[in-house]
């Protein structure tokens, strides 16, 4: 039977929901600790609602079902361009043949976002069959950010001697200069990733907000900053009962010595007496030892990838 791609229409979007809803219940089995509300009709169906008359988007329909969708947010620039952004909870496929029915809906999609001027294509997917993820990936998209999570019980790292405190408005200069190390790390290459800036004589006033410094001998080496539900990661992990890692230093010279992992269990420990449910972190896979350290405790939960479309075609 044909693959129809259609316009996404009001009357596509129960179905669409019920999609979500059944790529999150799966999702959810090897990750359990994911917030319950978004197995919700009632919490999904209004999302897409809310989107659909801005955003441009497609069903398949397969024999008068509808068996993928997908909607996209234009943004006017992302790392400085016009770009067409699809989040984890704006597309689904059902588990037969998902690569060709997005296949179909990107070939659809990305002349549309192209006539619209979008010279980045980005989707979030939900980390779940490798079909879809490679589906994407054959279509010219890379990876460049993953979301991961998981619970707050204690991380078995090797020992180490640093000693961890909060951090407090007398540590703002250092606050400062770990978030420009950071920044710099991250602008250069390979990595060539860009982050918004937090300005942490705000950052750290901010309710919900925790940044844990580590000492050793007499100076601090690292720093590891927490938010509750950090608004920048997949909206699945954005809620209040998620402490999100949002920024972790080390200094060079204490790199691989457990610094970052004693940092870890402190906030892992910390955010389990505030009564946090769950730890989620986002990393791009380009930062290869910061991909390494998170990957050996996070799992992912979603994974975002990016095709860049030259300006001279
Ligand atoms: C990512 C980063 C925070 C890790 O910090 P770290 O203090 O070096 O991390 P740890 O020492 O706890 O663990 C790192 C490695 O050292 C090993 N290690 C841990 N304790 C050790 C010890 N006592 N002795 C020897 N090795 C040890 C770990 O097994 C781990 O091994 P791996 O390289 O195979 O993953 C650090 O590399 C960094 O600051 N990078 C630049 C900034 C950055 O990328 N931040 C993350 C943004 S998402």
């Amino acid at each position: 039977m044909a693959l129809d791609i259609v316009p996404l229409r009001d009357q596509h979007l129960q179905d669409a929901a019920l999609l979500v809803q059944s790529r999150y219940r799966a999702l959810k089995q090897p990750l359990p600790l994911l917030p319950a509300r978004w197995e919700r009709l009632s919490e999904i169906a209004p999302l897409l609602r809310e989107m659909l008359p801005t955003s441009p988007g497609v069903a398949a329909i397969r024999d008068g079902k509808l068996v993928g969708f997908m909607m996209a947010l234009i943004i006017p620039s992302f790392l400085g361009q016009r770009t067409a952004y699809c989040p984890e909870w704006a597309n689904g496929a059902t588990y037969v043949e998902p690569g060709v029915i997005y296949e179909q809906m990107y070939g659809r999609l990305a002349v549309q976002w192209a006539s619209s001027g979008c010279r980045l294509h980005a989707v979030s997917l939900m980390a779940l069959d490798a079909v879809t993820t490679n589906a994407w990936h054959w279509m010219g998209f890379g990876l460049v950010t993953i979301d991961a999570l998981r619970d707050l019980s204690p991380v078995d790292v090797k020992p180490s001697s640093v000693k961890i405190r909060m951090a407090n408005m007398g540590d703002v200069g250092t606050a400062t200069t770990f978030g420009e190390l950071l920044q710099k790390h991250l602008t250069s290459p390979p990595i060539s990733w860009q982050n918004e800036p937090h300005d942490y004589a705000q950052w750290l006033r901010a309710p919900g907000n925790v940044m844990w410094l580590a000492q050793a001998g007499g100076k601090i080496v690292g720093c590891m900053g927490l938010s509750t539900g950090n608004p920048d990661a997949s909206l699945i992990l954005r809620d209040d009962k998620t402490a999100s890692i949002v920024m972790t230093f080390v200094t060079d010279r204490y790199r691989g010595q457990g610094v970052a992992g004693a940092l870890l269990n402190h906030a892992l420990e910390a955010a389990r007496n505030q009564g946090y449910e769950r730890c989620a972190v986002d990393f791009e896979p380009m930062n290869t030892a910061a991909a390494r350290f998170w990957l050996k405790w996070f799992k992912p939960a979603t994974y975002t990838m990016l095709r860049w479309i030259p300006d001279k075609l």
